[in-house]
């Protein structure tokens, strides 16, 4: 059995706007938790992933539009990362699409990359925005 991942205040990078997008991920993640711990079927399994994947996409798009708005200096290995995740985790959809035993491993995949990324990339590059004197945001 696979823990889900609760929400914590640790994880606010403290740009509302990012935050948001990173509790639907979170939620996201949960669900392909929940499927992994057996309460889901495989076709329902298959679209989480498929639409975790699209999501993931999405959400860092937002994310390297914001850091090429402003300037951010580190954007170059920000991106780097987050492609290097979306390989990643199109290869654990395709593991998971020709072996559902598979998918039991899925989630500390994804709870490694959530805690990694989240808490360190994404933390810098918020405080770098919210540090120029330029940056327009809503707090949370
Ligand atoms: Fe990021």
């Amino acid at each position: 059995m696979i823990t889900e991942i609760k929400w914590q205040d640790d994880f606010l990078v403290g740009i509302k706007e990012i935050d948001i997008l990173h509790k639907e991920l979170l939620e996201r993640i949960n669900l392909c938790i929940q499927g992994a711990n057996g309460r889901l079927g495989k076709i329902k399994i298959d679209q989480l992933m498929l639409s975790l994947f699209k999501y993931t996409q999405w959400h860092f798009r937002c994310e390297e539009a914001l850091m090429g708005v402003y300037e951010y200096p580190e954007i170059k290995t920000h991106i780097e990362e987050h492609d290097d995740i979306l390989i990643l985790l199109g290869d654990e959809i395709k593991k998971v699409q020709t072996n559902m035993t598979y998918f039991q491993e899925t989630p500390k995949f994804f709870l490694g990359w959530f805690g990694a990324h989240t808490l360190s990339s994404d933390m810098e590059m918020a405080d770098y925005l919210r540090g120029t004197s330029h940056f327009v945001y809503a707090a949370n």
